[in-house]
């Protein structure tokens, strides 16, 4: 996601120095036209606005903290926009050592797949101070065109992980519907293409439905990334007190996915979890899978 975001900031016009912690995987763009960075520290020592994109709060805590890390580089005056699915907590302690550096930060999750970044449909949720948020509107405009100020710091994350429940959850309402459908005699196509016609087809379902006729290449989003971000709800939960039945419920049918030797596929994999428990086939995987 970051590297994408990077190619849409690059064509925009803006100038983006960057790092990955593996620096190979970010050839495409030094050939693109970015200057890439040895650590966080250079990268964000060179800006000031600074985005990161990382997996989660283990990967956050290494980029930002770390020996080299963003912190230790960055500017006063700089804006840090954290846009990681991470937890509220890691944001707002981070908030602090920011604001130590003269600097200040917003957290900005995104909602959209690899696809809708492409095609320029991301959606950001903002946490933090409304004027930080100006200075920075013109680069997140440049990646997607959806803005929405969520309130103070830290709730942009939480925004971003009470959104993700809704992704796992619906896809086992909708695998459930197509396997339903399929052992009452409709073909599994058929079942899937009026699901996709129908009511029920949110935007995510209509990309990400297809999948359980034949699961892509790579994983847009795997069953680890999820179960990461299903945690962070429970966990978010546990400590608001709102009770998630469904989405603890849909959290053990992706740990049965990961049980199955799936965790690397996209997540619409937990269809063949429902499949395998109603006597049906799995979804078609891609011939040249090593997994
Ligand atoms: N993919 C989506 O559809 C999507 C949609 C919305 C939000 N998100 C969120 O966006 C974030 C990034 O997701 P992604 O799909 O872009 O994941 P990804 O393709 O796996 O990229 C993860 C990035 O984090 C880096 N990283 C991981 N652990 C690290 C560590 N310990 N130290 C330094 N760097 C580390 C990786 O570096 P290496 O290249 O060296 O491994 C890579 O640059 C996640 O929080 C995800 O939940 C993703």
């Amino acid at each position: 996601m970051g590297g994408r975001m990077v190619r849409r900031l690059l064509a925009a016009g803006h100038t983006v120095v960057g790092y990955n912690r593996t620096a190979a995987k970010a050839q495409w763009l030094v050939d693109a036209g970015m200057r890439l960075a040895p650590t966080p520290r250079e990268m964000a020592a060179s800006a000031d606005v600074v985005f990161s994109m990382v997996t989660d709060t283990a990967a956050l805590e290494a980029v930002a903290r770390g020996a080299d890390g963003i912190l230790s580089g960055l500017r006063s005056g700089a804006v840090y926009v954290e846009m990681s699915t991470v937890s509220p907590a890691a944001i707002r302690s981070l908030a602090g050592d920011v604001r130590a550096r003269g600097g200040d930060i917003l957290d900005a999750p995104v909602s959209g797949s690899v696809a809708t970044l492409d095609a320029g449909q991301l959606s950001f949720m903002v946490g933090g101070d409304p004027a930080t948020l100006e200075r920075v509107r013109p680069y997140l405009l440049a990646i997607g065109p959806t803005i929405t100020h969520v309130g103070p710091l830290g709730l942009a994350a939480s925004m971003k992980i009470a959104t993700n429940l809704g992704l796992a959850v619906q896809i086992l309402a909708f695998s459930e519907a197509v396997l339903l459908a399929e052992k009452a005699g409709i073909a599994r196509e058929r079942a899937v293409e009026v699901l996709l016609k129908s009511v029920v087809a949110s935007p995510m379902i209509k990309y990400r439905g297809p999948f359980v006729l034949g699961m892509p290449e790579e994983a847009w989003f795997n069953v680890d990334m999820i179960q990461k971000d299903l945690r962070l709800a429970l966990e978010l939960g546990r400590s608001v007190g709102v009770t998630l039945p469904a989405t603890a419920l849909t959290n053990e049918m992706m740990t049965a996915a990961r049980g199955m030797g799936l965790t690397e596929y996209d997540f619409a994999v937990v269809f063949d979890v429902l499949a395998r428990l109603s006597g049906l086939p799995p979804s078609a995987k891609p011939a040249t899978s090593a997994r």
